[in-house]
């Protein structure tokens, strides 16, 4: 990805010099590329950072954690106040507000910098999420947002907020991402066994529903994998794919947040742990060779309505997951003073990123009619998604629970719905629980203060 940052760099007319530990790195990069552009490469770091023009911006994109670390250790070294250094990986956003602090002591610039977009987006323009201070941006801005993707000519590329939350708000973009592909997962898995359709027949009901709400990048490309057959065997290409999925922890780092901030992002949980159940061998295998299969089998008597009624229900669950994030990155930017403009967000989000959609318009749109807008969920648009989906995401999470077929984001998501609209939940009895075994307190419906009840004498209340 840093290779292909830098062709995008030089081809909007930037002078960029290139340094890698493994100089066949930079070799390859000039000779694949040194004609698209005006590269310097370089042997050293301080060759490097010698061949920068001051204020110098140095943009690293190397594995997170201790290799990060060891980089910029390694330029802040050689560079002098004013200097910029941007971190473009997908580092954990507490490793940034600790490097942006001992950074900041010595007069330099570190800007945490979210990239979306994979190798094709950083060549072509990516999503660009960067913190640190409204100064460095000043420099920064310009170039990022000249490189970024465009959409309508407005760049996909704005600053999110100082020191971690460029970094925090990628980590929830991937959070959304685990969500989104879920659902899709999900989505796919319960037309195949509604149908007992073809991968490919498949794909041209992602195909079809791409021209609609649903319009996205994740759903192009879900329908181009299923429409794929693999080379060897002749089977649909996802049929000769390992069913456990992997992760790099970005989503693990949404949840763990999530966990910290008291922010229920379900959907992303539930994704985050759907990957971790896939790659569970041992008790998969157990489960198998024990537990009853005993389900209904899928009986789809109309399948023109099955499949709408799994468009609604993908549609309604992937706005609770949209909202959930959006919830996340609001209560972080409380916590943290980072002041995040939450529509801006998914205005970044709508070019060049992997979550890019058709959608994301709506959000911005909700953001600007209410910046203080409580919950996504309840802004006109994702109202009237969700009434026009429940009687389908209804229906379909209950068939699947009869006939078997695992739903957890589709079932989560819509669980949160009826929690977060619900009059009363049974939370008060949890209060009651707690009360009763270790003199937590409760706070009462009809009276201000907490109170204790003395369950093991003679059950007074008293205020505490
Ligand atoms: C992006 C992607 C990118 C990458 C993730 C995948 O926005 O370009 O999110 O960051 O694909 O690291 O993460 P997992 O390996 O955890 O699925």
């Amino acid at each position: 990805m840093g290779r292909n940052l830098a062709r995008n760099l030089a081809r909007h007319g930037y002078t960029v010099a290139v340094h890698n530990r493994s100089p066949q790195r930079v070799e390859s990069l000039i000779e694949d590329h040194g004609s698209e552009g005006d590269f310097i490469p370089t042997t050293s770091l301080e060759g490097f950072v010698d061949s920068l023009e001051r204020p110098r911006t140095a943009i690293i994109m190397v594995q997170a954690g201790a290799a990060t670390d060891a980089v910029i250790e390694g330029l802040a070294e050689l560079m002098e106040p004013g200097d910029i250094i941007v971190d473009a990986g997908n580092a954990h956003f507490p490793d940034t507000i600790r490097r942006e602090a001992a950074l900041r002591d010595q007069g330099i610039h570190f800007v945490g910098t979210g990239v979306s977009g994979g190798e094709e987006g950083a060549l072509n323009g990516p999503s660009i999420m960067p913190g640190g201070t409204q100064e460095s941006y000043q420099t920064l801005g310009p170039m990022l947002e000249a490189i970024s993707a465009k959409v309508d000519g407005v760049p996909c590329c704005t600053h999110v907020g100082p020191d971690g939350a460029g970094h925090f708000v990628k980590m929830v973009h991937n959070g959304i991402e685990y969500a989104d592909m879920q659902l899709i997962a999900e989505a796919y898995d319960l037309l195949r066994h509604g149908l007992h359709a073809s991968p490919a027949e498949i794909a041209d009901i992602f195909a079809q529903w791409n021209q609609g709400e649903l319009e996205s990048y994740l759903i192009e490309i879900t329908a181009e994998v299923l429409r794929h057959f693999d080379a060897e065997t002749g089977k649909g290409f996802v049929d000769i794919v390992l069913d456990q999925a992997e992760q790099k922890g970005t989503g693990r780092w949404t949840v763990q947040s999530a966990l910290d901030l008291g922010v229920p992002v379900t959907g992303i949980a539930e994704a985050t742990f759907a990957r971790a159940l896939s790659g569970s061998l041992p008790q998969r295998e157990a489960a198998r060779a024990t537990l009853p299969a005993e389900a209904q089998q899928w009986d789809v008597t109309r399948p023109e309505e099955f499949i709408e009624d799994v468009r609604r229900a993908l549609l309604s669950s992937k706005v609770v997951a949209y909202s959930q994030g959006f919830d996340q990155i609001a209560a972080a930017s409380a916590e943290y003073g980072w002041n995040v403009d939450l529509g801006a967000m998914a205005r970044i989000w709508r070019g060049g990123c992997i979550i890019r959609a058709r959608f994301l318009d709506r959000i911005t749109e909700a953001y600007e009619a209410n910046p203080d807008l409580a919950l996504l969920l309840s802004a006109p648009y994702f109202t009237s998604v969700v009434s026009d989906g429940l009687g389908s995401w209804r229906k379909i999470v209950a068939q699947a629970a009869l006939c078997g077929v695992p739903t957890p984001a589709f079932s989560s998501s819509l669980a949160y719905y009826d929690g977060i609209r619900s009059e009363a939940l049974p939370a008060n009895l949890i209060q009651a629980q707690r009360d009763f075994f270790g003199a937590h307190t409760y706070r009462r419906t009809d009276k201000p203060g907490s109170f204790h009840t003395d369950w093991s004498g003679d059950r007074s209340e008293s205020p505490v």
